[in-house]
């Protein structure tokens, strides 16, 4: 495995490669990466993983100063799956003058995460954009886990034309269901404990609407006002179109649901794809 830091080399690294797939980090590495890792592994010759904690996608109020890092880790177990190159760029090397240039993004940015989170999607696109070009890969992978994420970068990989294959992956979740995320470790043990109920709380309404429950906002009033009780802070917890991220109506037949919600000061997110 090697370690690389700048542009340069890592072109010239894997200039000799006939296909690459592509993994984009920011580091804290658990099992959705690794399954991502995996998928990398099976779709190319070549798996470059990036790990890059991009400041651009925080807001000032957000965690990026106390986001965890823990490189040497994430070093150890890329280096245990036989990972071929690692890009660890530092935020000189991405960013070397201000980023003035910066992309309009289309109305789906502007809800569910891009709501609670403004700038976040601005500040996420740059970054893959860019890392996009500096790798140059011809496949690159994401988790579903950040379902928006995944969408919005799959349209700007289409519209802006870029040759390059987007794969969607599974959300990979702990033994109770409870989906892994970078910031399951800033959960207490009480929190942790409660944080299932997320979980539950989508898989419920998953299965209400594939019983034939067409009553969506009842469905999301109910989990929301128990989530509540159980001193959760929603931000959404809603039933979308999947194919758009627009709001459901009763004839969609390919659906979404998605939740964000605070247990304490930790934000999670889930989401769980329903077919009827
Ligand atoms: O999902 C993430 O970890 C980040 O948003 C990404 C795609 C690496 C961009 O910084």
């Amino acid at each position: 495995m090697e370690l690389v830091t700048d542009i340069v080399p890592l072109r010239n690294r894997l200039s000799k490669e006939s296909s690459v797939a592509f993994v984009p980090t920011m580091g804290n590495l658990h099992e959705g990466h690794l399954s991502l890792v995996e998928t990398a592994q099976q779709r190319a010759d070549c798996t470059v993983v990036s790990i890059f904690v991009n400041q651009l996608q925080f807001s000032p109020t957000e965690d990026y100063g106390q986001y965890p890092r823990t490189l040497e880790k994430d070093c150890s177990l890329l280096k245990d799956m036989d990972v071929d190159v690692v890009f660890i760029p530092d935020k000189q090397t991405l960013y070397p003058e201000p980023q003035e240039f910066l992309l309009m993004l289309p109305p789906v940015a502007h809800i569910l995460e891009g709501k609670f989170r403004p700038g976040f999607f601005r500040g996420v696109t740059t970054v893959v954009l860019k890392l996009l070009n500096i790798v140059q890969p011809q496949k690159v992978i994401f988790g579903k886990k950040d379902y928006q994420q995944f969408y919005i970068v799959d349209k700007m990989v289409k519209q802006l034309n870029l040759p390059i294959e987007i794969i969607a992956c599974d959300t990979v979740r702990m033994h109770d269901g409870l989906a892994q995320s970078s910031r399951n470790c800033y959960l207490n043990k009480n929190q942790r404990f409660e944080s299932v109920r997320l979980y539950q709380s989508l898989h419920q309404i998953k299965r209400s609407i594939e019983e034939g429950n067409k009553n969506f906002k009842m469905l999301q009033d109910d989990v929301i006002k128990k989530m509540i009780q159980h001193n959760w802070n929603i931000d959404y917890i809603t039933i979308q179109q999947r194919n758009t991220l627009e709001p459901a109506t009763v004839n969609d037949k390919e659906l979404i649901v998605l939740g964000a919600a605070w247990l304490g000061d930790t934000r999670l997110i889930d989401n769980m794809e329903i077919h009827i």
